[in-house]
């Protein structure tokens, strides 16, 4: 770990441990996100600057998340989100499609007992039943076993579109109206964001983009109302602790206002 991350680290730490101190520490507009969401983009392109194959580039990009998911557990950060399939990725071709669904496969079968040992709380936000079969049962045996762990939660968004989590939880609100349980008046905020797939997920904070593209792609839209927004050049490989603690540094520098002075 480099020095920035040591220094937020440490910061971090101080604060936990910090009964007395003040509860913002000189410098900080917001202090450490809970909740920091990444769209993991530019896999494809760090391969290419190689004149490797892409699926050397999400093989990389697995490696980019084991790293910043621990870095991200020792900062304190409450909860990881990171974007690995959207429900649009289905459009690519199918043995890329094949490979990051191998990768998954991959990751759980290597990384799930650190995962447990380190007390974190595995989650998935989409629907992860359209995956094959054994990927389907991988990542519910995953979701089981870490399901009582209190440290902190890494939620991957897999088959996931924001579109699509909005029209569920429309439908589902509405069929409570028609079978009258629910006024059309008694639908709000709260009760819309109760049925997302983030329902027990605290508030965004922080999203972050690598790759230089500015957009969400239909990535945690009703979430990020208010969420700080933090884009890199960064291409997602190549993302690492040093630079997730520059994007916690940036974010702990901004005033948030929520709509008001
Ligand atoms: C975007 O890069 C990346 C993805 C669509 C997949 C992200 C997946 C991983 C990092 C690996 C799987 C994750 C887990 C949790 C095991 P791109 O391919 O669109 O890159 P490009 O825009 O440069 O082509």
């Amino acid at each position: 770990m480099g020095v920035a991350a040591t220094m937020i680290l440490s910061r971090a730490r101080l604060r936990a441990k910090a009964v007395e101190a003040p509860a913002t520490l000189p410098g900080d507009g917001e202090g450490m996100p809970r909740h920091v969401a990444i769209i993991m983009d530019g896999n494809g392109r760090w391969a290419a600057k190689r004149k490797l194959p892409r699926f050397a580039g999400h093989k990389a990009g697995v490696n980019a998340v084991r790293s910043v998911a621990r870095a991200a557990r020792d900062m304190g950060i409450d909860c990881l989100t990171l974007y690995a399939f959207s429900s649009e990725n289905w459009k690519r071709p199918a043995q890329e499609v094949s490979d990051l669904t191998g990768l998954l496969k991959h990751f759980i079968a290597h990384d799930l007992d650190e995962i447990h040992a380190a007390n974190v709380r595995l989650r998935v936000i989409g629907d992860y039943r359209a995956f094959e079969g054994s990927a389907a049962r991988m990542v519910e045996d995953a979701l089981a076993k870490t399901a009582a762990n209190t440290g902190s939660t890494l939620a991957i968004a897999l088959n996931y579109g924001s579109q699509n989590e909005l029209t569920r939880a429309t439908q589902a609100l509405a069929r409570r109206v028609a079978a009258g349980e629910l006024a059309a008046e008694d639908i709000t905020a709260e009760r819309i964001a109760g049925e997302l797939d983030t329902a027990d997920l605290p508030p965004l904070d922080l999203m972050i983009r690598t790759s230089g593209e500015q957009r969400l792609s239909n990535f945690l839209l009703w979430q990020a109302a208010y969420a700080e927004l933090y884009f890199t050049e960064t291409l997602w490989p190549d993302f690492g602790p040093d630079a997730l603690a520059e994007a916690c540094q940036v974010f702990a520098g901004r005033q948030r206002r929520y709509g008001g002075l």
